[in-house]
């Protein structure tokens, strides 16, 4: 036999053995998942998945094998939840077996199962109770988020003045403004939009953002174990993320040797600290420096890009509806007035600005596959056995563009939030946090960021684009892990009575 017939039967002989465990596990305990579309050996239905936006691929499968179906993510299977009935029912109805955190190789790489995204029952338990009260209680006595945010709010309208209209892509002064939140929750303080430190930790953010939204991304999380040895713009988020868990190590041993005892807490990173000190004689407590550390990388990381995506998509709406701008520059007249500035209470009596706010997050899906999910015990539903560990992906964008939700799901609609007297009406398919017992901890949070930044800016300027609203394209230009608009620019004219 030569060489190449040797290969050559290699190969079937390999491709018969990957077959038949394939069908022996199929028939055992993989045999009940749900339908799905053939998978090719490796690949999966990589195939069949557009890298550039896997949702959309997604919702075309659900289409044919409904609207619970598993695809190979490579060699590894996947269970996909998509429209408003299936993901609620899952997530929950049945959050107790639908709310643990499914694992993808990229994020267990940097993470290792700690910290409040990543990890899972007691850890995660423990970590998301102690998150979200600190975000609650924070600066009680003290300075509340409210007041951060109200103070970056101006010190951005200050910046944006100095444009002195001329014109500029507004994706770097959003995203300092907006980490700078998470560094006053985080840390305690902001940073100029010039310092160093922050430009280049944004960077990074930013960096990873693209990566891990691009099909790099989704390769890496395909076949880790070859992409691990291959050269490629992936190892840029593994040197980016331990860059920034450096920093992090850097602020909390600051706090650690400003701490003292009985002080009242400032940010999360204190009040983390006096829980490790009451803790510190349980050998098993989770308040340690490993979770302290992960939990600050996923605050940071989760609430600076998500909240800086929306606004640039919602200026970016009110380039391309001009009508909904002059609306919202209405209500802040009428409720706010041009001498003080916007405060939360604002927002109960500012209806139509609150919708806006509402279907600039549904349309513009910023996260449309959601976190993964996983089942945390062999779980029959609808029909099917998910077995215990299986991905579950809860499709976000299938819900958010669900056509029994939503009137006109495919366009920019205020009135999807709006009733007949033109009052806020809640829709329970508005779920850009997704739902459960997973949900996003930083809800309250974004919400007020997105109120109280958009408001301080139509209260000050009024935003133009370059061309005409007829040729702006609104359309995504990627949708990975996050949806991505096209690159665009504005410039901001002051107003008469601001
Ligand atoms: C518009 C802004 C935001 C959006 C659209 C958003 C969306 C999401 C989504 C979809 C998840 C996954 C939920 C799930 O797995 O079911 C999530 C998780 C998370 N978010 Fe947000 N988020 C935003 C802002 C924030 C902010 C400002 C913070 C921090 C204060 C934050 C912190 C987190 C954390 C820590 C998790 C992990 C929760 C867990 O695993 O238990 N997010 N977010």
């Amino acid at each position: 036999m030569d060489f190449s017939a040797a290969g050559v039967t290699f190969a079937v002989l390999v491709l018969t053995v990957v077959l038949l465990v394939r069908s022996w596990r199929r028939k055992g305990r993989l045999s009940r998942l749900p339908p799905g579309p053939p998978a090719l050996p490796f690949l999966g239905n990589a195939l069949q998945i557009d890298k550039r936006a896997p949702d959309q691929s997604l919702i075309k499968l659900s289409r044919k094998y409904g609207p619970v179906f598993t695809v190979w993510l490579g060699p590894r299977p996947a269970v996909v939840l998509c429209g408003f009935e299936t993901v609620k029912e899952a997530l929950v109805d049945r959050a107790d077996d639908f709310g643990a955190r499914g694992t993808v190789p990229s994020i267990r790489k940097v993470t290792n199962g700690y910290g409040i995204a990543s990890s899972n029952g007691h850890r995660s338990c423990l970590l998301r109770r102690f998150a979200v009260a600190t975000l609650r209680d924070f600066g009680k006595g003290n300075k509340t988020p409210e007041d951060f945010v109200r103070q970056e709010a101006e010190h951005l309208v200050e910046v944006v003045r100095k444009t002195k209209e001329s014109p500029f892509d507004p994706t770097f002064l959003l995203t300092c403004a907006t980490a700078n939140i998470m560094c006053a929750i985080v840390f305690g303080n902001r940073f100029d939009y010039t310092d160093a430190k922050l430009l280049t930790l944004l960077g990074m953010i930013t960096e990873n953002m693209r990566v891990i939204s691009s099909p790099w991304g989704q390769l890496y999380d395909l076949l880790p174990n070859l992409l691990d040895y291959l050269p490629g713009p992936h190892n840029r988020l593994f040197e980016n993320a331990a860059k920034i868990k450096s920093f992090l190590r850097e602020m909390i041993q600051n706090h650690k040797d400003k701490h003292t005892k009985g002080s009242t807490p400032k940010d999360f990173i204190d009040s983390f600290l006096i829980k490790m000190e009451e803790e510190k004689d349980d050998p098993n407590s989770e308040f340690n420096d490993e979770n302290l550390l992960l939990s600050t990388f996923n605050i940071f990381l989760a609430g600076t890009d998500t909240t800086s995506s929306t606004m640039r998509w919602g200026l970016l709406l009110f380039l391309k509806y001009p009508e909904v701008q002059e609306k919202i520059q209405s209500e802040i007249d009428k409720v706010i007035g041009s001498n003080r500035t916007p405060t939360i209470a604002d927002r109960e009596k500012m209806p139509y600005t609150n919708a806006v706010i509402h279907e600039i997050q549904r349309y513009s899906n910023i996260i449309p596959l959601n976190l993964p999910h996983t089942v945390s015990r062999d779980t029959e539903f609808r029909g099917f056995m998910i077995p215990k560990g299986m991905i579950v992906i809860p499709l976000l964008a299938s819900v958010l563009y669900d056509s029994s939700c939503w009137e006109r799901p495919e366009s920019f609609n205020p009135d999807h939030f709006l009733d007949e007297k033109g009052q806020m009406k809640e829709n329970e398919a508005f779920m850009p946090f997704s739902a459960g017992k997973r949900m996003c901890i930083g809800e309250a949070v974004a919400q007020m960021q997105l109120f109280l930044f958009l408001t301080t800016l139509l209260q000050n300027f009024t935003l133009r684009s370059l061309t005409g609203p007829n040729t702006i394209d609104i359309t995504p230009l990627s949708s990975g892990f996050s949806t991505l608009h096209r690159p665009y620019q504005l410039y901001c004219v002051p107003r008469k009575s601001a």
